[in-house]
């Protein structure tokens, strides 16, 4: 597959899922997923077009965040920052 078919096929690919980072907060995450544990189970999300997930480590209902965060006063800010272009081929 040609570099430039690559390209093509990235920049028409349209995102399925969205992941926003929540400013001292969770993850949060919409669109379909599968969200499946260390031994392949798959928890049901029938009917939730969105979910947050713990970020800090401290929800007692991880992998969901369960405003632990929040009583906490746990702070966390991410932004993207650039990446080194990776060679292909
Ligand atoms: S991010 Fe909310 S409890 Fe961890």
């Amino acid at each position: 597959m040609s570099e430039e078919l690559v390209v093509e096929q990235v920049e028409a690919a349209k995102p399925s899922v969205k992941i926003t980072v929540r400013p001292n907060g969770p993850f949060r995450v919409e669109g379909l997923i599968e969200l499946v544990d260390v031994n392949g189970q798959v928890w049901d999300l029938t009917g939730k077009p969105a979910i947050s997930l713990c970020r800090c480590g401290l929800s007692s209902k991880r992998p969901f965040c369960d405003g632990t965060h929040g009583r906490e006063g746990w702070k966390c800010d991410a932004s993207p920052v650039p990446v080194e272009p990776v060679a292909l081929g």
